[in-house]
C-alpha cells in the first residue's frame, strides 16, 4: 500500500502583531473579554498589500527547506481567502516555489481545510499519481472579516503552514493513518460570507452593507465544533488501532481556547497533551493546524515518536480528524521568523 509519510514541515505569520489592546480602542471590548470567551492575547496581520500567496509561498518554502528533498509533484492550497475569486492560488504559488509547471489547485473547507488537502494529497499518492506533495493552507482571514464586528474582528487571524508528503510505507514514523472527514451543509448559513458568490450576483441586487464579510453565528458553531471534533477524532484513533489515552498530543483547530478544553476534556487527553498557539495566533482559520505543528515542533513541544491526532471543524459545516507518529524531521524553523 502506498502510504503517504510526512517528510517537511514549515509555518510563516506576518509580522504585524496586533493585541486585543489594539482592538479594544476600535471596538466595544476589552482583553479581559476576548481573554476569558476565547483564549486569545494576540494575532498577527497581513500588511496592505500582501496577500495570501505571500504567506503561502513563505511557508512552503519552509517545509521543502526541512524535508528530505525539494521536489514536489503536486501542490494542494486550502484556503478561505484565495488572491483572488479566478484562478485559483496554487498555481502562483507553485510557480513562485520554483516547483515546475506540476498540477496545482486550491482545496475550499475553510477551518477544516488543511485536513481535507492532507487527505487529497494522500489520495493522489496512493493512486500513483504523485509521489510528493506540497500541502499548503494559507489564510489571509482578516481580509474577510468586518473590522467594525466585534464578535469575529478579535477571533481570527492570518498565517500559513504547510507540509510535504512523500510515499512511503503504512508502518513507517510520519505515515498518515486512516483519515475521516465529514459535512453537514443542512448548517452552511452557521458560517459563510453571504455576497460575492453567485447566488448574490445571478440575484442581480448588489451586496446588502457587511454581506461581503465573514460572518458566524458563535454558539451554534461553539456546539457543533466540540461535538465534530470529538466524534471524529475517536474515529481516527479507532480506525489507527489507538486509544484516546495513547494519544501523546492533540493538534486541534486552533478555534477556541474554551473548545479545545472541551474537546480533550471529553476525548480524556490530558490537558498538558493538548498543543494551543491561539494565545499569540488567534485563529487562522484552515492554516491553524499546520501552524501549530510547525511551532511546536520548533520549540520542542512535539518530538519524533509522539502520536499525534489532528482534528479541525469549521465552515460547510465541515470537519476531519487524522493520526500520525510525529516523524524524524530536519529543522524546523519558528513560524514568528521573519
Ligand atoms: O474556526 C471556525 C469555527 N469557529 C468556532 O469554532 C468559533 C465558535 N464560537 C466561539 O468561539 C464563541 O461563540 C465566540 C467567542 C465567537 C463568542 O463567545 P460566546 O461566549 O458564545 O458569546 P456570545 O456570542 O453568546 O455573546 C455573548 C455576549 C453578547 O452580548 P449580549 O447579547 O449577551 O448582551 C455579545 O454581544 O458577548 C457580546 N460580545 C462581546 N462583548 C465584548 C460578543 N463579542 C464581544 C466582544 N467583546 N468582542
Amino acid at each position: 500500500m502506498r502510504a503517504s509519510v510526512v517528510c517537511g514541515l514549515g509555518g510563516y505569520v506576518p509580522e504585524r502583531l496586533v493585541t486585543n489592546d489594539d482592538l479594544s480602542e476600535r471596538l466595544d471590548t476589552t482583553d479581559a473579554w476576548i481573554h476569558s470567551r476565547t483564549g486569545i492575547r494576540a494575532r498577527r496581520m497581513i500588511s496592505s498589500g500582501a496577500a495570501t500567496s505571500d504567506l503561502a509561498v513563505e511557508a512552503g518554502h519552509r517545509a521543502l527547506k526541512s524535508a528530505d528533498e525539494a521536489a514536489v509533484d503536486v501542490v494542494v492550497l486550502a484556503t478561505t481567502t484565495p488572491d483572488r475569486p479566478c484562478p485559483a492560488t496554487a498555481p502562483e504559488v507553485a510557480a513562485r516555489l520554483g516547483v515546475g509547471t506540476v498540477p496545482a489547485f486550491d482545496v475550499a473547507a475553510v477551518c477544516s481545510g488543511f485536513l481535507y488537502a492532507l487527505a487529497t494529497a494522500a489520495g493522489l499518492i496512493a493512486s500513483g499519481t504523485a509521489d510528493r506533495a506540497l500541502v499548503i493552507a494559507a489564510e489571509a482571514f482578516t481580509t474577510i472579516i468586518d473590522p467594525q464586528d466585534r464578535s469575529t474582528a478579535v477571533i481570527f487571524g492570518d498565517g500559513a503552514g504547510a507540509v510535504v508528503l512523500r510515499v512511503g510505507d503504512p508502518a513507517e514514523p510520519g505515515a498518515l493513518g486512516p483519515m475521516v472527514l465529514g459535512s453537514d451543509g443542512d448548517h452552511s448559513d452557521l458560517i459563510e460570507v453571504p455576497a460575492g458568490g453567485s447566488r448574490q450576483r445571478a440575484s442581480g441586487r448588489p451586496a446588502a452593507p457587511g454581506e461581503q464579510y465573514f460572518q458566524m453565528r458563535g454558539r451554534d458553531t461553539y456546539r457543533h465544533a466540540v461535538e465534530r471534533m470529538t466524534a471524529a477524532s475517536r474515529q481516527a484513533v479507532e480506525r489507527a488501532g489507538w486509544t484516546t489515552a495513547q494519544v501523546d498530543r492533540l493538534a486541534a483547530h486552533q478555534a477556541n481556547a474554551r473548545i479545545l478544553e472541551a474537546v480533550a476534556e471529553r476525548l480524556g487527553v490530558p490537558a498538558e497533551r493538548q498543543l494551543s498557539n491561539i494565545a499569540y495566533m488567534g485563529n487562522t482559520g484552515g492554516a491553524s493546524i499546520p501552524l501549530l505543528l510547525a511551532d511546536t515542533a520548533a520549540s520542542g513541544r512535539l518530538r519524533a515518536g509522539h502520536r499525534v491526532l489532528l482534528t479541525a471543524f469549521g465552515g460547510g459545516l465541515a470537519w476531519g480528524a487524522a493520526t500520525l507518529s510525529w516523524p524524524r524531521l530536519g529543522p524546523v524553523t519558528d513560524p514568528r521568523t521573519p
